[in-house]
């Protein structure tokens, strides 16, 4: 008796372990989720977006509206006029642009610290094109701020570039505030040119 109540509770205890193993993640299955509304919330949340659970409400079926067509960031409005359509002629007509913020120590300490964070992988410490995914050999190389090109490149360029991306070089205007941006030039200003190791840079 006391042998086959063991026996029973054996296969008991073996047809849970197999059922629950069988809910367990592995390759493409995510496994069960026991308690879904744990992690999809049933409010839309606007960072997050469920691919099988469009917005009924907004465009698109997006949880985030974009924002309305000609909305300025709160705190950028002195840097609205910045905004150049992205073209070729865009990109020309950026070169009349000056750069806005004084060359402080302030401003090129800040735009060093940016330009340490976002820009070295490619264009690494000094500016030389030598980052760590191109010395990798993962990125093709990117012009080095000492080439005779970058120095003569004008600030509004580079501001346009660092907005915008310029070929293989992806856009930093989502990261970066325009403010930031032109610290960054003046930055670069400073290991670049005939500004290089001034900490007064740009015109
Ligand atoms: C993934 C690699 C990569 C990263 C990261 C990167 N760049 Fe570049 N950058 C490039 C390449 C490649 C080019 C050359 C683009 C071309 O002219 O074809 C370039 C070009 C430039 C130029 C010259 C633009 C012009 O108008 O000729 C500037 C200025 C520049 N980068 C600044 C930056 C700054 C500032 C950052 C960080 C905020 C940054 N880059 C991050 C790869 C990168």
């Amino acid at each position: 008796m006391a042998n086959s109540r063991l026996i029973l509770s054996a296969f008991v205890l073996m047809g849970a372990a197999s059922l629950l193993s069988s809910c367990s993640a592995g390759g493409e299955n995510p496994g069960y989720e026991f308690a879904p509304n744990m992690y999809h919330g049933f409010g839309y949340e606007p960072l997050a977006q469920l691919a099988d659970e469009p917005n009924k409400i907004n465009p698109h079926g997006m949880n985030m509206r974009e924002p309305v067509k000609g909305t300025v960031a709160r705190g950028q409005a002195d840097f609205a006029k910045y905004a150049l359509p992205v073209s070729n002629e865009g990109y020309e007509a950026s070169a009349a642009f000056r750069n806005p913020l004084p060359a402080s120590a302030a401003n090129i300490a800040e735009g060093q610290t940016l330009y340490n964070i976002n820009c070295t992988p490619c264009h690494g410490d000094k500016g030389l094109g030598d980052g760590t995914i191109v010395a990798a050999g993962k990125f093709p190389p990117p012009p080095s701020y000492d080439s005779d090109r970058i120095k003569t490149t004008p600030d509004g360029k580079m501001f346009y570039s660092i907005r915008y991306g310029k070929n293989l070089m992806g856009a930093y205007g989502t990261t970066l505030t325009p403010e930031q941006i032109w610290k960054v030039v003046h930055y670069i200003r400073t290991v670049s040119g005939p500004y290089k190791g001034t900490a007064t840079a740009s015109k």
